[in-house]
């Protein structure tokens, strides 16, 4: 079986519908054909400032929305990334391979380190693809099930794989990009020329998973179209239209072209809106229920996390000794 690992920030409280519909929704449907690591990273959340009680709590409720979304610990394995010292120690290794210049060509370090600004870009935030990079190869992973946006740090991962082996021989698995093509990037509602995503988007431009449906429906009623009534696949020229049938699609399990289809000849957007709030409704009331009810239960939920870290940690350790072993560190006696 392959083995597929992904990671998920829990930096924004809850999951908004880009995360579900790129990522989330990948990773339960391939707990079932792979061999499957998930984790909820918080070491990559420090990168920018976080308040410590509050990242805590984020952190539980995030792996409660990946519970209540579908994964199941007896399909996968799902843990909290400082449960695994594995991943750190890995990224210092290939810390000391990478380029600086590499790293500075990183364009989520870009946009993000010129929103932080000059002092407050940490050097955690530059060397963030390189742990990324070490998350993913210290388990040997094929394939990494992620949006659009991640993808220039799975290249980087392969480029560092590819170098450690040439220049120590053999030792990881060279892991490629797991992108669904039609939900590789969902947009903000009110403006679908930026993605949808927590720094990005305008409060009524995206779609949080733990909100009142009610809000939601709203936010889809009143999602920016273009003033002609066509519904058609066109991300060119009519992006908001294009971003509703791409999230209709993924939510309703079909292709665009088969949206499309079914608005033929229509020549008004608000069906197709209306729509598309009661099939976000009907899915996301018994997603939340779900995750309410894991939150509230945090003995079992830290229980089966800490089962989760110790089964990753048996790969992740063997990993980390082996490459110990090719760079050169004396083992301790
Ligand atoms: P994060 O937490 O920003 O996002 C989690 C996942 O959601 C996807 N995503 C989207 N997909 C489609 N449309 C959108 N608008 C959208 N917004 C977010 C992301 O592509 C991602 O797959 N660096 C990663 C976390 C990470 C990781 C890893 C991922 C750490 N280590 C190892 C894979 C493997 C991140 O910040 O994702």
């Amino acid at each position: 079986r392959p083995r597929v690992l992904s990671g998920i920030q829990p930096t924004a409280g809850s999951f908004h519908l880009g995360n579900y519909l790129g990522a989330v929704r990948q990773w339960v449907a391939l707990q079932e054909s792979c061999d499957a690591f998930y984790m909820v990273v918080d070491l990559h959340a420090i990168t920018v400032p976080q308040d410590p009680a509050a990242l805590r709590e984020s952190t539980r409720l995030a792996a409660a929305q990946l519970l209540g979304a579908g994964l199941d610990p007896a399909r996968c394995t799902l843990f909290v990334q400082s449960h695994v010292p594995e991943h750190a120690q890995l990224a210092w290794v290939l810390n000391c391979l990478t380029g600086f210049g590499e790293a500075s060509r990183m364009t989520q370090f870009k946009d993000k380190s010129a929103k932080q600004g000059a002092e407050g870009t940490t050097v955690g935030l530059f060397t963030y693809p390189v742990l990324q990079a070490a998350d993913i190869l210290v388990y040997h992973a094929d394939q990494v099930p992620v949006g659009e946006d991640q993808r220039q740090h799975v290249e980087l991962t392969r480029d560092l794989a590819e170098r450690f082996n040439g220049r120590y021989g053999p030792t990881f698995t060279v892991p490629g990009a797991y992108i669904l093509k039609d939900a590789a990037r969902i947009y903000d509602l009110q403006d679908p020329s930026v993605k949808m995503s927590k720094s990005a988007s305008s409060p009524k431009g995206i779609v949080w998973l733990m909100d009142e449906p009610a809000a939601s429906a709203k936010k889809f009623r009143s999602a920016v179209t273009d003033t002609g009534g066509e519904i058609r696949w066109d991300p060119e020229a009519k992006p908001g239209v294009s971003n509703l049938l791409a999230i209709h699609a993924a939510l309703s399990g079909v292709t665009v072209a088969d949206v499309e289809a079914k608005y033929a000849g229509q020549s008004m957007y608000g069906p197709l809106k209306t729509e598309l709030a009661e099939l976000f409704a009907e899915w996301v009331a018994p997603f939340r229920a779900r995750t309410l009810e894991f939150l509230a239960d945090t003995a079992e939920l830290d229980r089966l996390l800490a089962a989760g870290a110790a089964k990753a940690r048996e790969t992740a350790a063997a990993t980390l000794a082996e490459v110990y072993d090719r760079v050169g560190f004396l083992p301790p006696a």
